[in-house]
């Protein structure tokens, strides 16, 4: 192992406990017998076959299993997250997060349903900036500007993955390399996002990279979760832990100033159903909140609770912001999971990350990554009920 995997390696460990790669089965399919007798863990990883994309490469289906309850099918396309089984105060597990049953639907439409988003996730102003003397342009792919990595981003690419065991925890360890100029990027980067599940029951994802040219870096997962498995989420007891937000234009490109979320309806400081002000907000909530902790260590970032099953999810993270998303453009048109209709407002996404168009606004804690430097950031996800 060479010194730069030396080290990546360490990062991880410090962030999420010895990781180990575990000999798991590979199979084609029959689900295996989960009875667990007292005192005997069932926590598992298991690999499946999840079809392939037209020009013939193969693509994986990864099983995390807890001894909680809980279970999170992931696939190395995207490395999204297909589906997270939660149970509920009654301790019934249903399925959270939007998203297909097969790999067809993603590889047709898909609205980021589950996945790692980069290079860049969220937005970049008219796909352009300047770093170190030099203008980049990217591809765009939202309108005039640059949205989640451009046209094909880390959502849409095969990742490589391994299974990985903790002590108390299994996960899995997608990897890609983004290579140089690709979708307009400076610099091969390498990045890693692994994701465990812990019998804390939590979701945990420990984001990696490093490059060989400077180049911005802004890594996210775009889950959307509706704690009650269908229907809209509007009713759902959101918790932000942020004062204030970066306002946007038109075009969804933060203005630059910072606002304080005081007095209106983008306060969540104390817990507010979602659906309670968003009439009030023009297109719905689709914005960057400034983390009360600032980044940098773990904090919390985010409560969402589901009053009719009980259900809370609360999020950390490393990361300076969180875009808060309301499913504004879910419009019926997707058919999901279970035969499932999304309607508008179907999902939300609470996606952690540093601010959009940082590399534009010199203000904003910073998105560049310089060779020899190394990308660490930490999610959790933390699941209960009350
Ligand atoms: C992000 C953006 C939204 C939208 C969704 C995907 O959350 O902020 O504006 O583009 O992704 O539909």
């Amino acid at each position: 192992m060479n010194r730069t995997l030396t080290s990546l390696c360490l990062t991880a460990a410090a962030l999420t406990g010895l990781l180990a790669a575990v000999s798991c089965k590979k199979d084609a399919g029959t689900p295996p017998q989960q009875t667990q007798t007292k005192g005997q863990s069932i926590m598992d990883v298991k690999i499946e076959p999840f079809g392939g994309l037209p020009d013939g490469t193969a693509v994986e289906l990864y099983t995390l299993t807890n001894d909680k309850g809980l279970k999170a099918r992931l696939t190395t396309y995207g490395a999204i997250l297909v589906s997270l089984e939660v149970p509920d105060r009654n301790g019934t597990p249903g399925d959270i997060s939007l998203g297909y049953d097969s790999l067809d639907g993603y590889l047709k439409v898909s609205p980021y349903f589950g996945a790692i988003v980069g290079r860049y996730g969220n937005r970049i102003a008219k796909g352009r900036f300047i770093l170190d003397g030099i203008e980049y342009k990217l591809a765009n792919n939202n309108g005039v500007n640059h949205l989640h990595g451009g046209i094909k981003g880390f959502d849409k690419v095969v990742w490589t993955a391994e299974p990985v065991k903790e002590t108390d925890a299994v996960g899995v360890r997608f990897s890609y390399l983004s290579k140089d100029g690709e979708e307009g990027y400076p610099g091969n980067l390498k990045v890693v996002a692994t994701y465990s599940l812990t019998n804390d029951n939590e979701l945990r994802i420990v984001y990696e990279a490093e490059t060989d040219r400077a180049t911005p870096v802004n890594l996210t997962h775009h889950s959307y979760f509706n704690l009650a498995g269908q229907g809209d989420m509007l009713g759902h007891e959101l918790t932000l832990y942020a004062d204030k937000y970066t306002p946007v234009d038109e075009g969804l490109i933060p203005t630059g100033e910072v606002l304080d979320v005081k007095g209106t309806p983008m306060d969540f400081t104390a817990p507010a159903a979602i659906g309670s002000r968003i009439a009030q907000v023009k297109g719905g909530y689709d914005h960057n909140y400034v983390l009360r902790s600032g980044g940098g260590t773990l904090a919390l970032a985010a409560g969402v609770y589901e009053p009719v099953t009980g259900r809370l999810m609360e999020i950390s993270t490393t990361e300076p912001g969180i875009q808060f998303y309301s499913g504004n453009f879910l419009d019926g048109t997707i058919t999901g999971k279970g035969g499932h209709v999304y309607p508008l407002h179907g999902g939300f996404c609470l996606e952690t990350q540093h601010f959009p168009d940082s590399p534009n606004h010199p203000g904003f804690p910073s998105t560049i990554l310089r060779p020899g430097q190394k990308l660490t950031s930490l999610t959790v996800h933390k699941f209960s009920t009350k």
